[in-house]
């Protein structure tokens, strides 16, 4: 096992989909017989916008059944909630005084969710990266793999621990790097190529969910848009805007596991049509069975929540050294 950590999480906010699959579990799974991994339920996080009481948690247990039923295993990684951890919000607020106003309003993410209206947006959704950047620091991950549109809030992660390191005029805090998937750093919305797949979005269409049935699965695949160009190398040309056709195509490598060109000369000269069949049968295949597994996970809930307990002990072991070393190094007694 390597000295590296990894230490990644996903919010409870509804049913996962293929974004956050391909740009986020498949790749924790992929890390665990590597490294030492530590995958956490975001439920802090989820809190930052309006949430009723038993949908959240019904979202933490179907949370938990995905990173399962995707092949995450207990033993092997640390899976856990957040809110069990309590150092996670204790160095949230340490690092609330290490992070500049400025800093929390260049987020890209904040100003989407927060919307026009960004007065009326809750104050948590305002400091969250820095609620984020705890999670990572407080087990001195080194290695975080995320999606892309989480690039900008490692990037704060880093800019807060160097500060941390000056202010306090020590090296306490080494660095977290990102991981981003090389080939599908985005899965984009089905309906729309220039935006993201997101649980947010409200046509159901536009996504495809883990809890999708075999029928679901053909039907968005059916309708989502695409061209009447041939698949061929102009897709991913310069000043291509076939963003639909990418994201397909990216789509269908990324479960493959092979690069997207490999997929274009597969089905160069072929139209979308036909591509598509191909590509609902490769979901059926690779996704399918998530979704079955995520419904054994959750005929026993008991047994999920032992799983949680289990992963917040051992979360709670590593987190407690770390902020009795930071109330030190800050002056707490
Ligand atoms: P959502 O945007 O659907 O609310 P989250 O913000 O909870 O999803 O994202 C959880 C994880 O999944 C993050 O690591 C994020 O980078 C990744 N992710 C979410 N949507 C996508 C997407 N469309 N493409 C790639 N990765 C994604
Ligand atoms: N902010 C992440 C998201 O919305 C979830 C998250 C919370 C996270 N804390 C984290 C991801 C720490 C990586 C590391 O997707």
């Amino acid at each position: 096992m390597s000295n590296k950590r990894v230490l990644s999480g996903i919010q409870p906010t509804g049913n996962l989909h293929l974004g956050n699959y391909l740009g986020a579990i498949k790749n924790f799974v992929a890390m665990q017989n590597e490294f030492q991994c530590f995958f956490m339920l975001a439920d802090l996080h989820a809190l930052t916008v309006k949430t009723d009481p038993k949908i959240l948690k019904e979202n933490i247990l179907n949370t938990a059944a995905t990173f399962l039923a995707s092949g995450l295993e207990p033993k092997k990684n640390v899976i856990f909630c957040q809110s069990k951890v309590s150092s996670h919000a204790e160095l949230s607020w340490i690092l609330n005084c290490t992070a500049r106003v400025g800093w929390l309003g260049r987020m890209t993410q904040f100003k989407e969710k927060a919307g026009s209206n960004k007065e009326k947006a809750s104050v948590g959704l305002y400091t969250y990266p820095i609620l984020m950047s705890a999670d990572i620091l407080i087990y001195k991950a080194t290695h975080v793999p995320v999606g892309d549109d989480q690039k900008q809030h490692l990037e704060l992660c880093r800019d807060i621990a160097t500060k941390f390191n000056s202010d306090y005029n020590n090296n306490y805090f080494n660095l977290p790097e990102p991981i981003i998937p090389k080939f599908v750093a985005r899965v984009m919305s089905l309906r729309d190529g220039t935006k993201k797949m997101s649980k947010s979005e409200e046509s159901d269409l536009s996504r495809i969910n883990l809890t999708d049935t075999k029928d679901q699965i053909i039907q968005k695949i059916k309708k989502a848009k695409t061209d009447n160009y041939p698949i061929d190398e102009t897709i991913f040309g310069v000043t291509s805007k076939r963003y639909e056709a990418q994201n397909l195509i990216k789509i269908y490598s990324n479960l493959k596991s092979e690069p997207p060109e490999n997929t274009i000369s597969d089905f160069h000269g072929k139209t979308f049509s036909d591509f598509k069949k191909d590509l609902s049968d490769l979901l059926i295949e690779k996704i399918y069975p998530i979704s079955e597994k995520i419904k054994q996970f959750r005929n026993d809930d008991k047994e999920l929540i032992n799983i949680l307990d289990i992963g917040s002990k051992k979360a709670n072991a590593t987190a407690e050294k770390t902020i009795l070393e930071i109330k030190k190094i800050v002056g707490l007694i």
